[in-house]
């Protein structure tokens, strides 16, 4: 495993219930997959979810359509009966990393009430703002499994699972500035709550992946073994 723990290690006897928050842009889809794989655990995405459910034109997809075209957030109780409905299937029983849930402090309170007093670990990617729009702008995902482009562009098709890479819908200026508004108003104020908990910790999202990775599995660690 290079240098970023061994499988199941990051949360010991506990099973690894992992939040990542961030700007968008932080590397939260990019984190959560390599930890999914190192840990053996399912990444739950709910941008990858309403993407795939706009895609294939599902009564959600429908409702949801247009909040993401626009960089908005799609109502809270919506998607806490979207994360609840995914925390219900048997492979989160030895943990999870959610990326992009909860963003807002009533979507946190659901979650808890859902874990039930079960360990989660707050992880927050700090990033700064003038990284993001170069990240963003340049980003390719695969439109099959929703994985960003860590290949330097190198190749046309998804490592994972070789599917084509496209430019994502809203990853346009406009919208990016868009969501990084929805993020200020709505998202900080929860990473201000949650950081009031002995079980959330700051990572440097500014640096090489590896390194960023390293961080990410050392403060799970640390979290787990305080909550
Ligand atoms: P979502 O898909 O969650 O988008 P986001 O939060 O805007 O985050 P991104 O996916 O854009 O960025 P990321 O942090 O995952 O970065 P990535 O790893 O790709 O949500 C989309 C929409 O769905 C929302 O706008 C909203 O409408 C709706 N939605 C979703 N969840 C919701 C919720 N809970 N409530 C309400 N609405 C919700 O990395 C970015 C790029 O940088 C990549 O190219 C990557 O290769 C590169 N990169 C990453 N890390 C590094 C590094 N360390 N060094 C160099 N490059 C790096």
């Amino acid at each position: 495993m290079n240098g970023a723990g061994k499988d199941g290690e990051a949360a010991g006897s506990h099973p690894a219930n992992v939040v990542l928050v961030g700007l968008p842009g932080a590397g939260k889809g990019t984190q959560a997959a390599q930890f999914a794989r190192r840990h053996r655990v399912p990444k739950i995405s709910t941008g990858d979810i309403l993407r795939d459910a706009v895609a294939r034109a599902t009564p959600l997809g429908r409702e949801v359509a247009a909040t993401l075209q626009a960089g908005g957030l799609v109502p809270d109780d919506v998607i806490v009966r979207v994360v609840e409905e995914r925390l219900a299937h048997p492979d989160t029983a030895r943990g999870f990393v959610l990326d992009g849930f909860p963003r807002t402090v009533p979507q946190a309170v659901a979650l808890d009430a859902l874990l039930g007093g079960r360990p989660v670990a707050v992880i927050y990617l700090e990033i700064s703002p003038d990284v993001i729009l170069q990240r963003l702008l340049t980003r390719r995902t695969c439109e099959s499994c929703g994985q960003a482009d860590t290949g330097a562009h190198t190749s046309e098709y998804c490592a994972s699972c070789g599917g084509s890479f496209v430019k994502r819908a809203d990853d346009h200026i406009d919208v990016v500035r868009l969501r990084i508004a929805a993020y200020v108003e709505n998202t900080q104020p929860l990473v201000d709550w949650y950081s009031q908990r002995p079980a959330f910790r700051t990572v440097n999202a500014n640096q090489p992946l590896i390194d960023v990775a390293r961080a990410f599995d050392a403060a799970v660690r640390e979290c787990l073994g305080s909550s």
